[in-house]
């Protein structure tokens, strides 16, 4: 029995003054909540709440009853339909059931999780491998766990969200260097003390531009200041490197990289994250990180169309060429029409469309949907600050057809919307 209950009188049970009026702790959002209200008002649909009643493919969707082309998956390698991924899945979970109902230290390690661990070891050739819930965790994970208070974290500014509350969680002391920039993380990593240890976070694509990083050069700034290094490849899995690790594979940069993180959810095409890495210590983060040890582990389905996944990706150069080509030919036909685009060339399978503001987005959004295309609207904070846009994901799969209907489509829209002229 608590304290209070023994004693009726306790003066904690007292009623606040009527001075102090308490607040309601959701006012923070009335700014948000009426900017939202002022955009539906305006007779535009949520460009966050679309629901896809029915999927029929990697790339098409019924949406509001209407058949619509996905331009807006992380889909890149179209393996959500792969017949031997959705087999592979269906055995899992006839053979162990529909979830672990534990984490991966006590009940929730499976003959699947191990097996899946394997196929990531295998694929990137490295001694370790960690599958996390989600990737979100692997960095929350990861950035929380290795760098203690006396250590650095010097992290691009444009950093995943998932990278940033990773820092937030720990407490090594945090760096940010411009995004892209090889001087300014030379000077950020030259002006630190010599005491502590030194992590340096690079993505190989940056998810809202679609541009990639200089691996090859920042991996050797950060290596000359005798930096720890860790690459998070989520939007280069599957697509860069001669067997589709990663930008930092394609850069040649693989025997300097200490971790590279990823996940499940774009290329491998289900849910997940993981970290691999042939530190000789590694094994130590099963038992210290806590996005690991404190939350279910994955069901054994989902494991085991990940491993599927990932042991067919390694095979998959026709698939990359493909999205090579259709992801060339979009940014190509989208400039052609005038569109303004985040890269000058085709970095990645994203094709960034930038726009003036929320509301030409929106409505330029809302025009496509009703088209039979679905694009991602992004906005701070997921962009850099003061920019609104389209963000444009290929999948392997689109076919060659697929991408000309998508270009005729943002024409119309575009000059529907007087974005082009
Ligand atoms: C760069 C990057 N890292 C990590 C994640 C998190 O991945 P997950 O969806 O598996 O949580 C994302 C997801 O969008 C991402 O873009």
């Amino acid at each position: 029995m608590t304290e209070a209950l023994l004693n009726p009188m306790d003066p904690a049970d007292d009623p606040l003054p009527d001075t102090i009026p308490g607040q309601d702790l959701f006012s923070k959002f009335d700014a948000l909540i009426a900017e939202r209200e002022a955009l539906l008002d305006s007779g535009v649909r949520d460009p966050f709440g679309l629901v896809m009643e029915k999927v029929l493919s990697p790339t098409l969707a019924i949406v509001k009853g209407k058949e619509t082309i996905l331009l807006g998956t992380y889909n890149y390698m179209g393996m959500t339909f792969d017949p031997d991924v959705i087999d592979a899945g269906k055995r899992a979970l006839d053979e162990f059931g529909s979830g672990t109902t534990g984490s991966r230290v006590l009940n929730g390690t499976y003959q699947g999780h191990r097996e899946c661990e394997d196929a990531l070891k295998d694929f990137y050739g490295t001694e370790h491998a960690m599958v996390f819930s989600t990737g979100y965790q692997a960095n929350l994970g990861l950035m929380s766990t290795i760098a203690g208070k006396e250590d650095y974290i010097i992290l691009d500014a444009d950093s995943h969200a998932s990278i940033y509350d990773g820092c937030a969680l720990g407490n090594a002391q945090i760096v940010r260097f411009r995004h892209n920039s090889v001087e300014d993380l030379d000077r950020r990593l030259g002006r630190l003390p010599a005491e502590g240890g030194r992590l340096v976070v690079l993505e190989g694509v940056y998810s809202m531009l679609g541009d990639i990083a200089p691996l090859a050069e920042m991996v050797k700034v950060a290596k000359k200041h005798k930096a720890m290094v860790v690459v998070d490849e989520a939007h280069g899995m599957g697509f860069f490197g001669a067997n589709g690790r990663g930008v930092f594979e394609e850069a040649g940069v693989e025997d300097q990289v200490d971790f590279v993180v990823g996940t499940f959810s774009k290329s491998v095409g289900t849910v997940g994250g993981f970290i691999v890495s042939n530190h000789p210590k590694f094994e130590v983060l099963r038992l210290v990180c806590r996005p690991y040890v404190f939350t279910a582990s994955l069901p054994p389905s989902v494991v085991a169309t990940a491993a599927t996944s990932i042991r067919k990706l390694k095979y998959a150069g026709n698939k990359r060429a493909h999205l090579w080509e259709n992801s060339k030919r979009l940014h190509l036909g989208l400039r052609e029409l005038g569109f303004e685009l985040a890269t000058p060339t085709a970095q990645s399978a994203i094709i960034a469309v930038l726009l003036p503001d929320q509301d030409t987005t929106v409505r330029m959004w809302q025009a496509l949907l009703e088209l039979g295309v679905y694009v991602n609207m992004a906005r701070p904070p997921a962009t850099p600050a003061g920019m609104y846009l389209l963000r444009c994901s290929l999948c392997a799969d689109h076919s060659s057809e697929q991408v000309g209907e998508i270009i005729a489509k943002f024409e119309a829209a575009g000059r529907a919307m007087g974005v082009i002229s």
